[in-house]
């Protein structure tokens, strides 16, 4: 049986070392650390993943505003307002809550975002030095998987199979980057793969970020292997679940993620953590 890796432990933990962090930038009169969210419409999932993150932000003791736009807003006046966070210094992070509506490019938003405030990790920018093995700010899903591997304990990814399931470009890209400078071997597999099992079964490490619910069974794992599980979906009972057929595939592994309280407590503290980085680097000049 498997050792199950709880995100929302190790999420909590990085969270009380950033909130002493704060405190004593508190204590010191200092500015204070500042995230701004923009949400555009009311996708439900985006308007509680927000809520989500200005509650962490309230918890480590970092300001938050959430800027909301309504879904007819237009692409020019949705980076005009991204260009004007640019210029405030009070603010050290901005986030682009996606997904945006159709009439938006996202990619043209995302741009326009100073690399310096991309908390997201999204800026091409961030992406090629991830590539290229430099320091940026690391996406903030491939960051927390990475921790999470972290804490198992005698681990090493050096010299692994990991195997990532997706290409997005949110976390099947970075991830698979991420990995390859730990030194691991990666393959990626995506919706247009042939003989996915047979490339997944070769697995030490799987991470899953396909967004279909419990679509991975028993047969897409080697035993032992360790499993990650991105996947955020409702079941036939309206359940919170994963990608990953948990219950059928926990039996095999020798550690997996949970859905909830896996990757995505993980994605919020690493969210807080780019954007304590962040403003370090303001505050540096
Ligand atoms: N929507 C779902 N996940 C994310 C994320 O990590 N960042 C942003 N900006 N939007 C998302």
């Amino acid at each position: 049986m498997s050792e199950i890796i709880y995100g929302s432990i190790i999420s909590q933990e990085c969270k009380d070392q950033l909130k002493a962090k704060v405190e004593a930038i508190k204590k010191q009169g200092l500015r204070i650390p500042k995230l701004v969210v923009i949400l555009v419409g009311d996708h439900i999932a985006s308007v509680t993943y927000v809520k989500n993150k200005e509650k962490a932000c309230s918890y480590v003791g970092m300001e938050s505003e959430v800027i909301r736009f309504d879904a007819s807003i237009t692409e020019e006046m949705l980076i005009e307002e991204i260009k004007r966070c640019n210029q405030e210094p009070s603010i050290d992070g901005i986030l682009v809550q996606l997904p945006l509506p159709s009439h938006i490019n996202k990619d043209r938003v995302l741009r326009a975002i100073t690399p310096d405030k991309d908390v997201d990790g999204f800026h091409p920018e961030h992406i090629g030095n991830l590539l290229l093995g430099l320091d940026g700010m690391i996406s903030c899903t491939p960051y927390g998987i990475l921790k999470l591997l972290q804490s198992i304990p005698n681990f090493s990814l050096k010299g692994k199979h990991v195997v990532v399931m997706g290409r997005s470009n949110i976390v099947g890209k970075p991830v698979a980057a991420l990995m390859l400078q730990q030194d691991a071997s990666v393959s990626i597999v995506h919706a247009k793969s042939e003989n996915i099992e047979a490339i997944t079964q070769l697995a030490d490490v799987l991470i899953v970020a396909i967004g279909k619910a419990k679509l991975i069974g028993k047969q897409y794992i080697k035993k032992g292997a360790v499993v990650i599980d991105v996947g955020m979906n409702k079941d036939e009972n309206g359940k919170l679940c994963g990608d990953v057929d948990f219950d059928q595939v926990a039996p095999l592994c020798s550690y997996i993620t949970p859905v909830p309280k896996g990757v995505g407590p993980m994605t919020i503290a690493m969210l807080l953590e780019n954007t304590f980085q962040a403003y370090l680097q303001h505050e540096r000049g």
